[in-house]
């Protein structure tokens, strides 16, 4: 069997796969089905300085092979996650990632502070979600407000920094190396693509909200093609998600220059998917005859 463990700034992963904030909750009712310490990791749901009680209802739609979303981050406050979600994890053996989200740069760096001696193992900055009115994607379109941000939260904070983009710019690369510039010591890409749905009978958009964040399937591609081109132009590792919902996917994320990938939206419709993932990596690399997975990580051959 080939070796699965991964590095990423200093974080040993058993495996490549991580599931993404957002899709896993804090992981108990996943629990139930399957032993989540099989998982390199978990990304928890964001968190923010205060509780949040997200967007009004509608707020999730299916489009063809995906989903909108306008959930507006829903969570505890970041002293309910510490006090009550966090504590779900204590036993399990994988690497817990808190994601935070904010709606101001002190709001990051003030939940960051609070986090310093949780026992979390890295931080999952997001600068992506499209479904605020404040902050959330705001930080993440512009190189110079990404490098400022990033700088302000890597100065507070005691884990590793991870910094998730968004693909609604124009140019990913540009963006990724001011994550880069700011100090991040890796990058997670990609979050949602902003989308919307309309009911042709009500004439009303579905979601409350009007617009939300497109998941699934059907943005694989594009997130394939912006890892690509972020890990082209950065040093730190580049963790691949959008779209993942087989291990074939993954094997082309890592391909592509992924050193690892999340599994977001296909929790939704096969729970095991990361466990399946994990077992068609293993049975890939064996297959090609890979001693580690790390030696499949940007392999791909352009034209
Ligand atoms: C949400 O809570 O609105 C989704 C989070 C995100 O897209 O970043």
């Amino acid at each position: 069997m080939a070796d699965l463990h991964v590095n990423i700034a200093g974080v040993d992963f058993k495996n490549p796969v991580i599931t993404a904030s957002g899709t896993f909750g804090f992981g108990q009712e996943y629990a139930r089905l399957y032993d989540i310490s099989r998982l390199g990791g978990i990304s928890c749901k964001g968190t923010t300085l205060e509780p949040r009680m997200g967007n009004p209802a509608p707020r999730i739609a299916e489009t063809p092979s995906g989903i909108l979303n306008s959930v507006g981050l829903q969570n505890p406050g970041v002293e309910g996650f510490l006090q009550h979600d966090l504590p779900l994890l204590e036993n399990t053996d994988t690497v817990i990632i808190a994601n935070i989200a904010g709606s101001q740069v002190e709001d990051y760096v003030e939940t960051v502070r609070r986090l310093q001696d949780a026992p979390i193992d890295m931080i999952e900055m997001n600068i992506s979600c499209p479904n605020v009115k404040e902050g959330g994607v705001s930080f993440g379109t512009l190189p110079k407000s990404v490098e400022n941000i990033t700088k302000r939260v890597k100065a507070v904070a005691k884990q590793p920094l991870i910094v998730k983009l968004t693909p609604n710019v124009t140019d990913i690369a540009e963006i990724a190396a001011a994550a880069e510039a700011g100090g991040a010591d890796a990058i997670s890409l990609i979050n949602t693509l902003t989308g919307m749905k309309i009911d042709i009978h009500t004439r009303r958009p579905i979601l409350k909200n009007n617009t939300g964040g497109m998941s699934g399937a059907a943005v694989f591609p594009v997130a394939l093609r912006m890892v690509w081109q972020a890990t082209n132009r950065v040093h730190i590792p580049v963790i691949g998600l959008g779209g993942i919902t087989k291990w074939q996917d993954a094997v082309e994320m890592l391909l592509a220059g992924a050193t690892a990938v999340q599994i977001g939206t296909a929790n939704f419709t096969d729970a095991y998917t990361p466990l399946k993932v994990i077992d068609g990596l293993n049975s890939y690399l064996d297959a090609h005859g890979e001693k580690s997975v790390t030696d499949i990580v940007g392999k791909v051959q352009p034209w």
